[in-house]
């Protein structure tokens, strides 16, 4: 497929996607939704790649929101159906991608933008930027796991006023509330989540997609994420990389994976 709002470039084992519609602050249209499902869906299949950074492009915007102009004038029906494909062919798709994914958060991260930043595996966020769900100003909610995914990261109270008020809290308070892992400046942005993705590709992705199943199973209604703990750690036990993890220690040596 070939991308007209995002850019995806490939460096050894790491991938870096940059929303690009800078004029509209990234904002989500459908076309830039359909496009990062397709980049995502190909860096998973990519073997070589090991962990994935997620960004916007400018110095403003991580991503301003779902395009509001897109669904301005959709009824009750198509307002349901733009939040389901959404949850199922991003928000949710990138959630349990066996890849990591961080969210290098580069500016303004207000409602879908937000909630994608907090579909990534984990986020860093540069000392300018800022993020709020803002829906209820529109006067709609979160429709893309905003309700959902930031109780879970803030807990209950904060995720509550974050959302009533339709306000945004600075970087500095993100971390505050563990919203975000880093704050830097905003040149250190892309450096610093690269520094992470390089420690994490140097372990076995085969255990951390298994990491990442079981620890997303914890938050799945119905699902016993102690049993999905301990399946998943059985599996591991018959793969190469336990075998040369475990040989590589005895040995005194890197592993290599
Ligand atoms: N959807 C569609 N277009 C958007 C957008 C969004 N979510 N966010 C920004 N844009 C567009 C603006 O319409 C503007 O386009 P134009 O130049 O053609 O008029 C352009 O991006 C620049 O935005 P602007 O509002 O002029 O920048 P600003 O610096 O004055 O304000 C924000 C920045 C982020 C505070 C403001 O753009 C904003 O409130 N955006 C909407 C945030 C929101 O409610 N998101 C949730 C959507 S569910």
């Amino acid at each position: 497929m070939k991308f007209e709002n995002i850019l995806v470039e490939k460096k050894d084992s790491l991938a870096q996607i940059t929303i690009n519609r800078p004029k509209k602050l990234n904002a989500l249209n459908k076309a830039t939704i359909v496009e990062l499902n397709a980049a995502f869906e190909d860096l998973e299949d990519d073997e070589n790649i090991r962990a994935i950074i997620l960004t916007g492009s400018g110095e403003k915007a991580f991503v301003a929101g779902a395009d509001i102009s897109e669904f301005a004038d959709f009824s009750v029906d198509e307002g349901a159906r733009l939040s389901k494909l959404g949850h199922h062919t991003l928000f949710d798709y990138v959630d349990n991608l066996s890849t990591p994914v961080i969210a290098a958060i580069n500016g303004f991260a207000l409602g879908g933008g937000l909630e994608l930043a907090m579909s990534c595996h984990f986020r860093i966020a540069s000392e300018n930027a800022k993020m709020g769900l803002p829906e209820v100003s529109l006067g709609v909610i979160p429709g893309y796991g905003g309700t959902q995914r930031l109780p879970q990261l803030v807990g209950k109270g904060k995720a509550m006023e974050m959302i009533m008020t339709a306000g945004m809290i600075s970087a500095e308070d993100a971390y505050r509330c563990g919203l975000v892992n880093h704050v830097t400046a905003q040149e250190e942005l892309i450096p610093l989540a690269e520094k992470i993705a390089s420690k994490i590709t140097r372990n076995s992705s085969v255990a951390i997609s298994a990491a990442i199943r079981a620890i997303n199973a914890g938050f799945e209604d119905g699902i016993n994420g102690f049993d999905v703990e301990i399946d998943e750690f059985g599996e591991c036990f018959g793969t190469d990389d336990f075998v040369e993890g475990t040989s590589a220690f005895l040995d005194k040596r890197k592993p290599n994976f």
